[in-house]
């Protein structure tokens, strides 16, 4: 059997700030369900945000995310995010993250919505792969055991605290016990219960799925934010960075409609009214083929070239035009999960031993919408306070024999799976599970619409339990990971609906036109949900509020 002091799962920036945070004495190993450098914090573009600026600060950078977030946001995590993020970004640096510079020669930083001061920090316009690239060295270096190509088909939980993993090896196939005295949860988002989402493929809601069914919270799953500009099509994400650069939104007539709903901000308002925005557009007509568009031109071309390679790369490949001549076509999608498994500021669960770092969690820092740059901000604070943590929590305990046999419990699980015969295919279902949720669970929700959404989601999981995996082999079976991940995608989906549809107001994200005004009176709460044996109980929790009061 395979043991450890710390098993971080999930080998993105979370994961691996995590597990270069954790104290050197001691035995830590990342497992990952795909090659570290693969995971999704790869793909983000604009950047990370921190008052660096001798005008900025972290108290405003902590009142900006307050009121983008539309005070859900607990403000005692907010202000440990903001005050320790400027060291973060000069520790990234020291760990070899190359930023791009400013005509001083110090980090850059570039304006994104709903921020004061332009305080977001760059890579061009490839944020994350040079920040993940970073920090795959330093695993490296450390020597740390990594786990690749495996999954996490259950946590091992005894007595009220987490004692490891069952997991599956992809390359090899097989399950096996991975004991671990604390295990770190940094699965990343659950984008892809929707159709099309900015999410790689593997984003799925595994720790989310995984937390949830061994009895840990989850906590504000109804906001799911919609990046204003994805790519028409693929839904592949355009960076906020290219309005923070200077881009406009126009309509088919030519018009910066933005006027209309911020005149102030204009295209680098908050994410949920610039998305609204171009939702409201389109409905009324006035959009482009399903979409508006993203005009870079002005920029002009050496601009592009510099700070904007990526988009133009992706406009190109992917919408077959070159945004130095033509605009864009851009319309909203599903793009980050706001809540997630419920942790306080040091990223302990409601389960000893059990911690979660990144997207999967909610610590919370974004509310109901996040700003544009602070997810990797998330990442990288959360997931060196997860490291650290957990070093200290695991000199408390001893390794426990196990009293239930786990492995053969998910090797049942995965048995049933592979010697099912029938003619449903997982594909099948998530497609219906994506269908449902975007058509559902988009950008404007009613009653009706997520009711809809909820009686689905209860038939799919039904006809889920039938699914036939057709490759029976052992040997990188993507098929049965397919299938075990769809489990995690609809139980995500199904706390998602049943938050959304008990909270009667609009905030941020989750926007109803059953209930349009914000319900400070009733709705300044958290919705916590949990899956109980006689089912999925949900309750609700006050809001820290430390130095902004809500307006
Ligand atoms: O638009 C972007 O580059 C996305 C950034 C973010 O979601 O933080």
């Amino acid at each position: 059997m395979k043991q450890h002091d710390i098993l971080i799962v999930g080998a993105g920036l979370a994961g691996m700030r995590a597990a270069v945070a954790a104290p050197p004495d001691l035995d830590v190993a990342v497992l990952s369900k795909v090659h570290p450098v693969r995971s999704h914090s790869v793909a983000a573009q604009g950047g990370i945000n921190a008052a660096l600026g001798a005008d900025d600060s972290w108290e405003a950078h902590a009142f900006d995310t307050t009121k983008g977030g539309l005070y859900l946001g607990d403000q005692d995590a907010i202000e440990a995010m903001c005050h320790e993020a400027p060291d973060a970004i000069h520790e990234l640096e020291r760990l070899g993250v190359i930023f791009s510079r400013n005509d001083q020669g110090g980090i850059a930083q570039r304006p994104f919505g709903g921020a004061g001061f332009p305080r977001t920090c760059y890579a061009a316009d490839r944020t994350g792969h040079a920040i993940l690239h970073a920090m795959y060295e330093q695993l490296l270096k450390r020597r740390i055991t990594v786990y690749e190509e495996w999954y996490v088909t259950s946590l091992i939980v005894e007595e009220g605290a987490c004692r490891g993993v069952v997991a599956w090896d992809l390359i090899h196939g097989g399950l096996q016990t991975i004991r671990a005295k604390a295990v770190i949860l940094a699965t990343g988002g659950s984008g892809r219960v929707f159709l099309t989402s900015t999410n790689s493929v593997i984003n799925t809601g595994d720790g989310m799925a995984l937390a949830y069914r061994a009895g840990a919270p989850l906590a504000d799953m109804e906001f799911v934010q919609f990046h204003p500009t994805t790519l028409k099509g693929t839904g592949i994400l355009i960076t906020e960075g290219a309005r923070g650069e200077g881009g406009y939104l126009l309509n088919t007539r030519g018009e910066r409609f933005m006027k209309t709903y911020a005149p102030q901000q204009m295209e680098l308002a908050n994410r949920s009214t610039v998305s609204l925005a171009i939702g409201q557009e389109i409905l009324e007509g006035r959009g482009v083929d399903g979409c508006v568009l993203l005009d870079l031109r002005h920029l002009g071309r050496q601009r592009i070239l510099e700070r904007l390679p990526q988009i133009r790369e992706l406009a190109i490949e992917f919408a077959g035009l070159d945004p130095i001549e033509t605009p864009i076509p851009v319309r909203p999608g599903a793009h980050y999960q706001m809540g997630g498994i419920r942790t306080n500021q040091w990223t302990e669960t409601d389960i000893a031993g059990l911690y979660a770092a990144g997207e999967c969690a909610c610590v919370s820092v974004h509310g109901a919408n996040r700003l544009g740059g602070n997810s990797l901000l998330e990442t990288i604070v959360f997931g060196r306070r997860a490291g650290i943590r957990a070093g200290d929590y695991v000199r408390t305990v001893t390794s426990q024999p196990l009293k239930t046999d786990h492995l053969s419990m998910s090797q049942a699980r995965v048995q049933r799976l592979l010697v099912q015969e029938g003619s449903i295919k997982a594909w099948q279902i998530r497609e219906e599970l994506g269908q449902t949720m975007s058509l559902n669970l988009g950008l404007v929700r009613t009653q009706e619409s997520m009711s809809t959404a909820l009686s689905a989601i209860a038939e799919l999981t039904h006809r889920a339990a039938f699914v036939t995996v057709q490759d029976k082999g052992l040997v990188f079976n993507t098929d049965l990971v397919q299938a075990l991940e769809l489990q995690c995608l609809l139980d995500v989906a199904g706390t998602i609906v049943a938050s959304a549809l008990a909270r009667t107001e609009s905030r941020g994200a989750h926007y109803r036109s059953d209930y349009q005004a914000r319900d400070d009176e009733h709705w300044l709460t958290h919705s916590l949900i949990r899956r109980t044996e006689a089912g999925s109980v949900l309750t609700h929790d006050p809001v820290m509020i430390t130095r902004f009061p809500p307006t």
